[in-house]
Parts: C-alpha cells; sequence; structure tokens
C-alpha cells in the first residue's frame, strides 16, 4: 500500500473519541489528576480522519498537537467532558472513549486557596462519584451506534475486562495490561479487544496507530449500512 492509502471505510460517518485524563478540583490552584497522556485518543482521532471520518474529540487536559481535521472540545472534569461527549455522541455513529474520566471528585470545591495553619493536620478531602459517561452511552445510545471502552487492568485482566464490558454495556472495550510503566505516556500499546458477541482480538506490541487502526476496523465491520 502507499503512504496514506488508508482505507475510506470510515467515509460519511461521525465519530465522537474523548482521550486524555480530567481533573477535579480542589481549590483554585489544585485538583486530583491521573497520567493519561492522551496519546493513545490522539491517535484514535488522527487515523478515523485518514478513513474519511469526521472526528468530534473530546480532550481533557492533554499536551499534544491538535490533529489536523479533527473538531476538538477542550475540557476539565467529568462533568464537563459528559456534558460535551453526551452531545456530540447525539448525532455519531461511533463513541470511543480513549479518556481516563477521574471516578470520584471533590464533594465540594472550595473558592479560596486552602491555606496550611500552623501546627493543624489538614482537612481530609471527602469524595464523591463522578457520573459513568461510558455505562451512559451503553444505556442510552442511538440505534447502531458503536460504544467502545477502554480498560486499563492489573492481575486478572481478561475475567476484568469481560465483567466490565458486559457492566458499561458497550460493544467493544479495549483491554491494557497496566504496570511497570507499561502505558502511560509511551508511544506503543498492546491490548485486547473484548466483544459483547463474544469476539476477543489480541492486537500485539507496537504504535498507538495500529491499536487505533484495529479498534476502527472492529468498530467498522459493527456499523450498519450507511442510508443510500
Ligand atoms: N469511564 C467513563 N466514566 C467514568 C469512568 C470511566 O466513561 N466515570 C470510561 C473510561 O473512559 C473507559 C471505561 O469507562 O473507557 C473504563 O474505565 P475504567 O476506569 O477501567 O472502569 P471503571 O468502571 O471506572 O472501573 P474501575 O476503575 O473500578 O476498574
Ligand atoms: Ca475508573
Amino acid at each position: 500500500l502507499a503512504r496514506g492509502a488508508a482505507p475510506r471505510d470510515l467515509a460519511g460517518r461521525h465519530v465522537v473519541v474523548s482521550a486524555g485524563g480530567t481533573r477535579e478540583a480542589i481549590d483554585p490552584v489544585r485538583f486530583i489528576g491521573n497520567r493519561s497522556s492522551g496519546l493513545q485518543g490522539y491517535a484514535l482521532a488522527r487515523t478515523a480522519v485518514a478513513r474519511g471520518a469526521r472526528v468530534t474529540l473530546v480532550a481533557a487536559n492533554v499536551a499534544l498537537p491538535d490533529p489536523a481535521g479533527a473538531d476538538i472540545a477542550a475540557v476539565t472534569s467529568a462533568e464537563e467532558m459528559r456534558a460535551a461527549v453526551l452531545e456530540a455522541a447525539a448525532g455519531a455513529d461511533a463513541v470511543v472513549m480513549a479518556a481516563a474520566v477521574a471516578d470520584f471528585r471533590p464533594a465540594g470545591y472550595r473558592g479560596s486557596k486552602i491555606k496550611k495553619t500552623d501546627g493543624a493536620e489538614p482537612e481530609p478531602i471527602r469524595l464523591v462519584k463522578n457520573p459513568d459517561i461510558l455505562a451512559e452511552l451503553g444505556r442510552e445510545r442511538r440505534p447502531g451506534q458503536v460504544v467502545v471502552g477502554f480498560a486499563a487492568e492489573t492481575d486478572d485482566v481478561l475475567a476484568n475486562g469481560r465483567a466490565k464490558l458486559a457492566r458499561k454495556g458497550s460493544d467493544l472495550l479495549v483491554v491494557n495490561q497496566v504496570g511497570e510503566d507499561l502505558t502511560f505516556g509511551r508511544p506503543d500499546n498492546a491490548a485486547v479487544i473484548l466483544g459483547a458477541d463474544g469476539s476477543r482480538t489480541e492486537v500485539p506490541r507496537g504504535a498507538k496507530e495500529a491499536l487505533a487502526d484495529a479498534v476502527w476496523d472492529l468498530v467498522a465491520e459493527r456499523l450498519p449500512a450507511p442510508p443510500r
């Protein structure tokens, strides 16, 4: 294949990709965050553009150049990500949640910077649950829409992945094995992609673009034929 000759199998499709990691504010200068770099989500956006899709990229706290040809919505927190993803998903053929969404946020935002007071120990920060965006997409999807999640697992990776796929109501779950710096901030990735139909696709360690293309292959297979 000549360079740049990607299959145009997503032409006429609108896909939504979330990327990066949410930040949950504690006070005006502090937040709870995570180590997601956004590299996998950006690779998904770039490859989808190359395959002809219209792409909405919902990006949380990512320090990467904007992928050419994608519409970008920048968000900070899980609640902002939920609003942006659900709005874009309302008309989309597929949604891929590659972002690391914080499970919890501080129960109350302190409008003023928390000060240390001499001698006193700090107040504990109480956390509350964030909405589960992927589970909501799984419950409220439009007919024919393909919903894809990502999961980073340790221990019993496949069993955990199968259980999570069922719990979220997604069509596909991309399961990474994490630990010992296997994934975060690295340009390459290895994964198993589990399908709700029982399928299992092993993607060997390689560029995040290769994993992205493997995801789009499986999404394209599951999309209903476009209206003609
Ligand atoms: N996700 C989401 N909203 C959340 C938490 C996670 O949409 N509040 C999405 C992530 O973007 C990812 C998938 O759900 O695509 C799985 O995330 P993960 O953290 O592995 O699953 P959890 O259900 O949060 O389970 P746990 O962290 O306890 O393993
Ligand atoms: Ca989680």
